[in-house]
């Protein structure tokens, strides 16, 4: 696994086939800008840079708006995310119960930080508010998996597992 977190891609390595097909579809809808930027999303796993630019000229929108389309709503990413997100809860019942070792342990193990992918793409972290099961704290997810009651030595565990796991 690598230990360093990913860089961007470089604009001239995205293919811009599947944005153009999914502008297609849209082009002469009202409100084509969100189902466009969705439809690139799942997609790509992201919103690449040059699809920005792409979908502001073929829209015929500034990329200004879309950046802000982008910024304002959480379910968008405009940087490669990792096949498995690892979500690390550090509200205040995680707090109290040491979710910051937790944080520090998949921290050294993973070579990424909060918000950083994994040169590999297999992992993306992130330090979230409360998950609302704050009765297991500490908790961790990854993807859909909850773990409660986390503990340094888990953090292990669980790599190991999703280290196993398929990547498509
Ligand atoms: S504070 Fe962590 S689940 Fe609520």
């Amino acid at each position: 696994m690598s230990n360093a977190p990913a860089e961007e891609i470089p604009a001239e390595e995205i293919d811009l086939t599947d944005a153009n097909h999914i502008i297609d579809k849209y082009l002469t809808l009202p409100g084509n800008l969100m189902p466009v930027l969705q439809g690139i999303q799942d997609s790509y796993g992201f919103v690449p840079k040059p699809t920005i630019e792409l979908v502001a000229e073929r829209l015929n929108v500034y990329p200004s708006q879309i950046y802000g389309v982008l910024t304002f709503y959480s379910q968008f990413h405009m940087k490669p995310r990792g096949r498995y997100i690892i979500r690390v809860c550090v509200g205040t019942a995680c707090h109290v119960q040491g979710a910051e070792r937790i944080v520090d342990t998949f921290f050294g193990r993973l070579g990424i930080g909060h918000a950083e992918t994994s040169e590999d793409l297999r992992y993306t972290f992130e330090k979230v508010a409360c998950l609302g099961a704050c009765g297991m704290a500490p908790l961790a997810m990854v993807n859909d998996d909850t773990f409660g009651k986390m503990t340094v030595q888990r953090v292990d565990e669980i790599v190991e597992i999703y280290n196993q796991r398929p990547m498509k």
